[in-house]
């Protein structure tokens, strides 16, 4: 039996088929962490505002929240530190000789990909002697593509930072809602709202001088972004359903909702990749015990997503502008 209808088989027209990429979701490597600290050296603006919102105080209060404490004995867990289950989303992690440890909230690496691999070289400018001002386009993404494959998630391929806010705030894990307590992730979470507020630290693009605001353009692609991301995560959430209760429900809910939204957006701007995200999952059968299906179908989103964030600069989606939340909505 379905879980919800979707509304959405008339949808497909063109069909572009897409070889698949790896379809894993972001890792953060706890072999390959460095801390926040190692970027505070550069970054101390960042750091700074990361310090004010939740992802980094969750470190120092989720243990000592009762509701925290009722979530662990329900699932038979002694303490939230030391069990697998809540550091995944609300640490950072770290081997240290041998061991795997939490070392702070969800923090730089969480979101932008665990650094050893990338640290020393996103940002060389072309050697030692290379300036910023000296870089030519080509070199700065051939540097960042290079960074990609070492694991970063960085600006040339939003659709990779965006998957890590989805990875956690859609809350995947079936017994962890069913059986813990815990909610099926953010209902409301949506990307331009959710990052431009207290998450926002657009440094870098003024030098450190003060936290720009993202131009309409990109808000666009972020906006954009987002839906495809949650209509990827959603769906793998999906994937993990085994009974029709409320973990099930919620999140093949929230799918559905995810593709209105997004077919919403495409009748607007008419793109290619948001085309071949809708009808790949126009294809979903949301029900439970589905996975292996709904798992190759989020890996086909997943690839229209990327191949939408590298394409667009934002500035043909002028049309979809009355869709983009209201800033004074800003998380
Ligand atoms: C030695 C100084 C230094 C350290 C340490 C450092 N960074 Fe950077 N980082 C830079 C510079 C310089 C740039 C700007 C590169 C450019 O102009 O594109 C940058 C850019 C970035 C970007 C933006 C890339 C883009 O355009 O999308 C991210 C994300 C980033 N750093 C994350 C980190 C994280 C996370 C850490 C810690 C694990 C870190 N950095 C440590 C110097 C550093
Ligand atoms: C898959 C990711 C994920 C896992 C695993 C996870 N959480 Fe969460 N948790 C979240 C997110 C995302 C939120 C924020 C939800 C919101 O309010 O938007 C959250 C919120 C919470 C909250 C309420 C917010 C607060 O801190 O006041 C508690 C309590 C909580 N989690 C406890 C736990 C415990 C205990 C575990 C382990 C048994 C756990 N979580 C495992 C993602 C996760
Ligand atoms: C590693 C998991 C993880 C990642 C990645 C992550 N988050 Fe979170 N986020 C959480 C958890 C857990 C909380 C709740 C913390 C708490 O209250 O204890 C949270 C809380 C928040 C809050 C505060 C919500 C509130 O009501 O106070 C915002 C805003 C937010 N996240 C936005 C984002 C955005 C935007 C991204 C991606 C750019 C992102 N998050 C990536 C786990 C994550
Ligand atoms: C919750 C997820 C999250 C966390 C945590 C996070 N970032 Fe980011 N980071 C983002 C997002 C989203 C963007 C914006 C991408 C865009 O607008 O293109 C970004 C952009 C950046 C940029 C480029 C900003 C610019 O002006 O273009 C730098 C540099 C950066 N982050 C470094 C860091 C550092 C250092 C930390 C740790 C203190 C950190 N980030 C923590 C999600 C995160």
């Amino acid at each position: 039996m379905n879980l919800v209808k979707t509304g959405l088989s008339g949808v497909g027209i063109t069909l572009l088929v897409f070889s698949l990429a790896s379809g894993q979701p972001p890792q953060c490597d706890p072999s390959k962490v460095n801390t926040a600290e190692t970027c505070a050296k550069c970054h101390s603006n960042e750091v700074q505002t990361w310090k004010q919102t939740p992802h980094f105080q969750t470190f120092e209060q989720l243990s000592r929240n009762p509701e925290a404490k009722q979530i662990c004995s329900n699932l038979g867990l002694r303490s939230v530190k030391r069990s697998d289950v809540c550091i995944d989303c609300h640490f950072t992690t770290k081997e240290i000789d041998g061991r795997v440890k939490a070392i702070a909230g969800v923090s730089c690496e969480s979101c932008h990909g665990a650094s050893v691999d990338w640290i020393s070289i996103h940002n060389d400018y072309g050697g030692p002697m290379a300036t910023k001002e000296d870089e030519t386009p080509e070199h700065r993404a051939a540097r960042l593509d290079e960074c990609t494959s070492l694991g970063m998630r960085n600006t040339r391929d939003l659709y990779l930072i965006a998957s890590s806010c989805y990875q956690c705030h859609t809350v995947p894990n079936e017994r962890l809602v069913n059986v813990g307590g815990h909610n099926a992730g953010s209902e409301d979470f949506e990307l331009v709202r959710w990052s431009q507020g207290m998450v926002r630290h657009n440094f870098l693009r003024t030098e450190g001088e003060y936290n720009a605001e993202s131009d309409s353009s990109r808000l666009r692609v972020m906006y954009v972004v987002g839906l495809i991301a949650d209509l990827e995560f959603s769906t793998r959430a999906t994937a993990n359903a085994t009974e029709k209760s409320n973990y099930g429900l919620k999140v093949a809910n929230r799918a559905a909702k995810a593709a209105v939204k997004l077919y919403e957006v495409q009748q607007r701007i008419d793109n290619s990749f948001v085309q071949s995200a809708l009808e790949s999952f126009a294809g979903a059968e949301l029900r439970v015990n589905n996975r292996a299906s709904l798992l190759v179908i989020a890996d086909q989103i997943q690839v229209a997503g990327r191949r939408f964030a590298m394409s667009s600069d934002g500035s043909e989606l002028a049309a979809m502008d009355e869709l983009l939340p209201d800033p004074s909505t800003y998380k």
